[in-house]
């Protein structure tokens, strides 16, 4: 990241939403109205021309497709994740859970979208170029939280210690909580990622979820050389990629802090859920894992 300038990666993927909240079925994604007022306007203009295009169900099919050929599935795979982990926090916030974290928050609009999380404390974890970005976007925009609270924790993942700085917030380590890490951990070194993993485990009472997608690393040559081309823009943006992780090396980073994976799933599984179709991307960016505090 550089700093003193918000995350670029993060308005990407928010204008992914915004267009996927104005596609109709059947290829919606989670519905996500604040998004599109949080990108810079060429942004927002770009998502609602495309979306606008979607006069009819081919033309629909058209936009869905030649927008995720463009993008190797990028924009498959974002509709869907944050479908899924929508679908994840409902689950814990029905079970009696009244704190969410969001790790690498970037802008993320669940604090303001989400009228279940009405009852519940939102800390958004990040850099703090983008939290002041976000924050101008939303004021601008006259948006206000759904959430009872939000509270912003400015963290660098590599640096700072990520428990104490949500304590002095108001976060209790004694409450069941949900934590999202949406998008984040490719950006990460493995220690960071494992640093990151501990400080979670040790904030987080019984009963607490974590819902946090990675990257495994690619094996096949095609896979290795379009992501080379990856590893060129995300360096250029200042966000450049580190944090590949084996599924088997995740569950144990996790186990090692108290922390059982519940569901590891890839797009194929979140495609079939809600588009009822075959994932059609290049390949899998990501896999969602949902991890447990056990107790004791
Ligand atoms: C691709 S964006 C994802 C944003 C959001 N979770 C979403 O899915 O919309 C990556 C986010 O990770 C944050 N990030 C990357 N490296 C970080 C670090 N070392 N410490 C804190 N945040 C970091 C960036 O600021 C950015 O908001």
């Amino acid at each position: 990241m550089h700093d003193g300038r918000p995350s670029f990666t993060s308005m990407a993927v928010a204008t992914i939403r915004a267009l996927y909240t104005d596609l109709p079925a059947p290829f919606a994604g989670a519905r996500d109205p604040i998004a599109a007022a949080l990108v810079p306007r060429p942004l927002s203009l770009a998502a609602r021309l495309a979306s606008r295009a979607a006069v009819t169900e081919r033309a629909t099919a058209l936009v869905h497709r030649g927008l995720g050929l463009a993008s190797l599935g990028m924009t498959y795979h974002v509709a869907l994740r944050t479908q899924a982990i929508d679908d994840a926090l409902r689950e814990s916030l029905a079970r009696g859970v009244r704190q969410l974290v969001v790790l690498g928050a970037g802008l993320d609009g669940r604090a303001y979208r989400m009228d279940e999380l009405a009852d519940a404390a939102v800390f958004e974890v990040d850099h703090p170029s983008t939290q002041r970005d976000k924050r101008a976007r939303l004021r601008a925009a006259r948006i206000e939280p759904r959430a009872r609270e939000v509270r912003l924790v400015p963290v660098d993942f590599e640096r700072d210690d990520l428990g104490t700085s949500l304590a002095r917030e108001g976060f209790s380590a004694e409450e069941p909580s949900f934590w999202i890490w949406e998008g984040v951990t490719i950006y990460l070194t493995r220690a960071a990622i494992a640093g990151t993993l501990g400080s979670i485990g040790a904030a987080s009472a019984p009963g607490s979820r974590v819902a946090l997608t990675y990257s495994p690393p690619r094996k096949p040559r095609v896979e290795r050389v379009l992501l080379a081309g990856g590893h060129v823009i995300a360096r250029a943006l200042g966000e450049p990629i580190r944090g590949f992780i084996e599924p088997e090396d995740l569950a144990a980073l996790g186990r090692d802090a108290g922390l059982d994976v519940l569901r590891d799933e890839g797009a194929d599984a979140w495609a079939e859920r809600y588009w009822s179709t075959e994932y059609e991307g290049i390949f899998e960016w990501e896999r969602l894992a949902i991890l447990e505090r056990r107790a004791g």
